[in-house]
């Protein structure tokens, strides 16, 4: 397995100088497009290749650890109630909803309107409490208790996150979000700012993979909802690159601007990625490059 994977980094290592990093989020422009990184997590065992411990921020992989925590407090009906679940096919902060009140179908929870919706959805007496479980159910799923919000790159999303706040008042206006709008979006910012590395994501994967249970078989998250989100990542967790996805690869993934990508293959793996040049739709260019080949060679997709 490690010789598949460091033959196929090895391979993949010149894609990283197509892409470009992320920079509306000045502190994300900092990281070194060079890096590149894989995990694989599997009951059976781990294997690793390149930079697959740096640490950078998870970004919009957090969408789907609010719609876990989500879909946990309030049942995935509820959740369905509250956000629809069709692909968008725009961009992940699409802000095109003309003047009227936005609709529940029009939002999915894999793009910024949406998530900011479910991370409302997280059950707390205030916005500190639900970051402070926000926190915790990310130490338990990724199985590491030392994560931690990278200060700099959190206050650098609230200094630039205005198109977050025009759409956190969208949904306020639409009766989508209660309380103090600005609390919640510090809250999503916060934990878009988490800094985690490979394993992190593998680990996230691997148990969505699992149906719900880690590697020591631990229930984690209901099989229903490790289900749920498996189906939202299929058809949009890259963005509106995630129908080219499931073609060449094929099996359920979330990017990040960060440059990871947190995938699962069902029953088999979960695989973490980090390599930060960017495509223009916000995800990983050597990254995806890098399932497409371990798809290929290790018979991943699902279809
Ligand atoms: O909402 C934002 O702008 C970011 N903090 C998260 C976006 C993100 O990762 C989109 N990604 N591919």
């Amino acid at each position: 397995m490690e010789k598949v994977l460091n033959a196929v980094l090895e391979d993949c290592r010149r894609y990283t100088l197509e892409g470009q990093v992320a920079s509306y989020i000045p502190e994300l422009a900092k990281a070194d497009n060079e890096k590149i990184g894989v995990y694989v997590a599997m009951k059976e065992g781990e294997f690793c290749a390149g930079d697959w411990d740096k640490n950078f921020t998870i970004q919009s992989i957090a969408k789907t650890i609010f719609l876990m925590l989500a879909a946990i407090d309030n049942g995935i009906d509820v959740v369905k109630s509250h956000v629809g679940v069709e692909a968008t096919g725009k961009p992940f902060n699409a802000i095109d909803y003309g003047d009227s009140v936005i609709l529940k179908e029009h939002i999915n929870p894999m793009v910024n309107i949406g998530a900011i919706a479910v991370c409302g959805m997280v059950k707390a007496k205030d916005n500190e409490e639900r970051f402070r479980r926000l926190m915790e159910f990310s130490k338990k799923i990724t199985g590491n208790p030392d994560l931690e919000i990278d200060r700099e790159v959190y206050r650098s999303e609230r200094e630039t996150g205005n198109k977050n706040r025009a759409l956190g008042y969208l949904l306020k206006n639409s009766g989508m979000i209660y309380g103090s709008v600005d609390e919640l979006l510090d809250v999503y910012f916060a934990m878009c700012s988490m800094k985690v590395n490979c394993r992190d994501l593998a680990n996230i994967a691997l148990m969505l993979a699992n149906h719900g249970k880690n590697r020591q078989g631990e229930q984690i998250i209901p099989k229903a909802d490790a289900r749920f989100l498996n189906a939202v990542l299929i058809t949009s967790g890259m963005y509106d690159g995630s129908g080219e996805f499931a073609t060449t690869v094929g099996i359920p993934a979330k990017s990040g601007v960060g440059g990871g990508i947190m995938a699962d293959c069902p029953n088999r793996m979960g695989i973490g990625i980090y390599s930060p040049a960017l495509d223009r739709k916000g995800n990983s260019v050597a990254g995806i490059k890098m399932l497409e080949a371990l798809s290929k060679e290790w018979e991943l997709s699902i279809f």
